[in-house]
């Protein structure tokens, strides 16, 4: 039975993804912080599809997290088949105003620990022959983001070094998706602050693609070797838009779609 390990399993799009994971078989080793959000996901779904699932707590912006995590999940004799990048937050705001913990906090978690647990996991899998990575990036990805500066520009690493693994690999057996959702229901909008952006209040929360879509869609890229995958029609015509726009645009486009109300 293949196994995957998810980061960012306790909410949203990585807790909906270890419920895709494990109803299609898949044993799932779940990470994030929140230990007691991720003990009760592990009984609900080892009782629901008889997977087996294991949680390793770590808060990811530690930089000896993903060497922590990794050492553990060789010393419990577990394989990882599927590494999934999910765990991220972003911060809305003007950037010279922005909390730096949170800022450096945001960089440490969304580029750095998907950056070493991919060069930690990447090699055994190489050497097998066989492997799956699904780092989740955004539409932010696409272009710059006056008011959540950092976020997006992490977000276009994330894809970046996603297309670029995907590439190197892809003749070793290895299947590299970056997932790109655009706005999703989830904890992130909160975490983020960003209820105020006019982004947001012009698309009621209800409206927006819950994570259950997201996670599927994402599972079924991954599954067909798609290595950019944006959800959603409206996301893939904004993003494809913005390859043909000149670059000015796009940027006082963004900073009016991303203005507080
Ligand atoms: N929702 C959206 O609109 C949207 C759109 C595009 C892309 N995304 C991306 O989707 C991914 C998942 O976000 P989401 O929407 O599902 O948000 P979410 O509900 O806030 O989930 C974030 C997950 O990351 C984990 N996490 C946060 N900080 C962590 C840390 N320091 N160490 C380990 N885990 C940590 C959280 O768990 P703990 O708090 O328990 O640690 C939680 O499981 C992120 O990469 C986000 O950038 C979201």
């Amino acid at each position: 039975m293949a196994t995957a390990l998810i980061t960012g399993a306790s909410s949203g799009i990585g807790l909906a993804l270890a419920k895709v994971f494990a109803k299609n078989g898949h044993d799932v080793i779940l990470v994030a912080r929140s230990e007691d959000k991720l003990q009760a996901l592990k009984a609900e779904l080892s009782k629901a599809h008889g997977i087996q699932a294991t949680v390793f707590s770590h808060d990811l912006t530690e930089r000896s997290a993903p060497q922590a995590l990794f050492d553990q999940v060789q010393q419990n004799g577990l394989t990882v088949d599927v590494l999934v990048n999910n765990a991220g937050y972003g911060d809305y705001g003007e950037f010279a105003e922005g909390d730096w913990s949170k800022l450096e906090g945001m960089i440490l978690l969304n580029m750095l620990a998907t950056t070493h647990l991919s060069r930690l996991f990447l090699p055994a899998m190489i050497q097998r022959g066989s492997g799956q990575v699904l780092n989740v990036s955004s539409t932010a990805a696409f272009q710059p983001g006056p008011m959540m500066a950092v976020y997006f520009a992490t977000k276009a690493y994330v894809l970046s070094f996603s297309e670029a693994i995907a590439a190197e690999t892809s003749d070793q057996g290895i299947n590299v998706t970056v997932l790109c959702p655009g706005p999703t229901q989830s904890d992130f909008i909160d975490t983020a602050n960003m209820r105020q952006a006019a982004l947001l209040n012009k698309s009621a929360e209800d409206k927006l693609p819950t994570a259950d879509d997201v996670a599927q869609f994402g599972y079924d890229a991954l599954q067909s070797g798609q290595v950019v995958a944006v959800h959603g029609l409206a996301n893939k015509l904004m993003t494809f838009s913005t390859r043909l726009a000149p670059r000015s645009l796009i940027r006082k486009g963004v900073k009016q779609f991303m203005a507080s109300e």
